[in-house]
């Protein structure tokens, strides 16, 4: 898979693509990222890829013009323009704190493209006519402003790469963390234990626990050091609705979840009332 990134801080990524999974997705050729220089698509002295906003107000705002020679060099056509015909077009994101919310179901969805095209805006934002010409998706990292695209560009390229086969090493891995497919069918597995036919379910991860057992004077739960599985896949299933309950009740009207896993968290809002 290959992302696009257009920006004003070409140096921003060094670090984050010289490290970590993403070093190794590179390294390995299972993500290629290009990275382009807005200011080389300026034509006068001072590289100038801003301008003030039409109607006045605060700030300045990236001038339509060399986002859209950008775009051109990387052989990306205004929406109208495009072949119907082209089996996989690149998809092209605004990063913008007024898009569509990142969500894993999102990352899953761009995971199966062959290429993401990421525009990071900066000041004000960019010339709306970008967005209507060009971009079939404005994407927002969360309900906060950020200083500029590229952090969420980041953010948006981590999230998905994981989810490319091969990236975690384990294919499935991934599926096990927060946010496994929502709506997948429930089951149980052989010992009787909840299991999502898709790793988690829609919940959040269960809570992890290294060596040493004692830390700080909290001692990891027993459970999950007597080898006994059953008792252990039971534990995790139980903290995972116990997080969620906490942290994100809003994940469990699309959770799978089995009655077994309905009538414990009845239990568990009953105990806490
Ligand atoms: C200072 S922000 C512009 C904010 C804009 N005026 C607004 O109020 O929505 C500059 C750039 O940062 C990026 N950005 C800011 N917040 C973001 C978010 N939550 N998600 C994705 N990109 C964001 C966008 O590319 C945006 O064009």
């Amino acid at each position: 898979m290959r992302f696009e990134i257009v920006t004003i801080f070409p140096g921003f990524f060094s670090s984050i693509f010289e490290n970590g999974i993403l070093r190794r997705a590179l390294a390995e050729g299972l993500i290629e990222v290009g990275i382009h220089d807005l200011r080389n698509f300026t034509h006068d002295r001072h590289r100038t890829v801003d301008d003030r906003p039409f109607g006045g107000g605060e700030g300045m705002v990236l001038k339509p013009q060399p986002l859209a020679e950008a775009l051109a060099s990387l052989g990306i056509e205004p929406k109208a323009q495009r072949a119907q015909a082209q089996s996989a077009p690149p998809q092209v994101v605004l990063l913008s704190a007024q898009g569509r919310p990142f969500t894993q179901a999102l990352a899953r969805e761009l995971a199966g493209l062959d290429c993401v095209v990421l525009l990071c805006g900066r000041y004000e934002g960019v010339d709306e006519r970008i967005n209507q010409l060009y971009c079939d998706m404005e994407l927002s990292i969360g309900d906060y402003v950020l200083s500029g695209g590229e952090l969420a560009a980041a953010v948006v390229i981590d999230a998905v790469m994981r989810l490319i086969p091969g990236v975690l090493g384990n294919e499935a891995s991934g599926e096990f963390e927060s946010f496994g497919v929502a709506d997948a069918e429930i089951t149980t597995d052989s010992d009787g234990v909840p299991r999502s036919q898709h790793g988690s379910g829609g919940l959040l991860d269960y809570p992890h626990y290294t060596r040493p057992a004692d830390f700080a004077g909290l001692r990891a739960p027993e459970v999950l050091m007597n080898g006994d599985h059953l008792q252990i896949r039971r534990w995790r299933r139980e903290q995972q609705l116990r997080k969620t309950l906490a942290n994100r009740p809003d994940l469990l009207e699309r959770a799978a979840l089995s009655d077994e896993d309905r009538n414990l968290l009845e239990s568990i809002r009953q105990a806490d009332n």
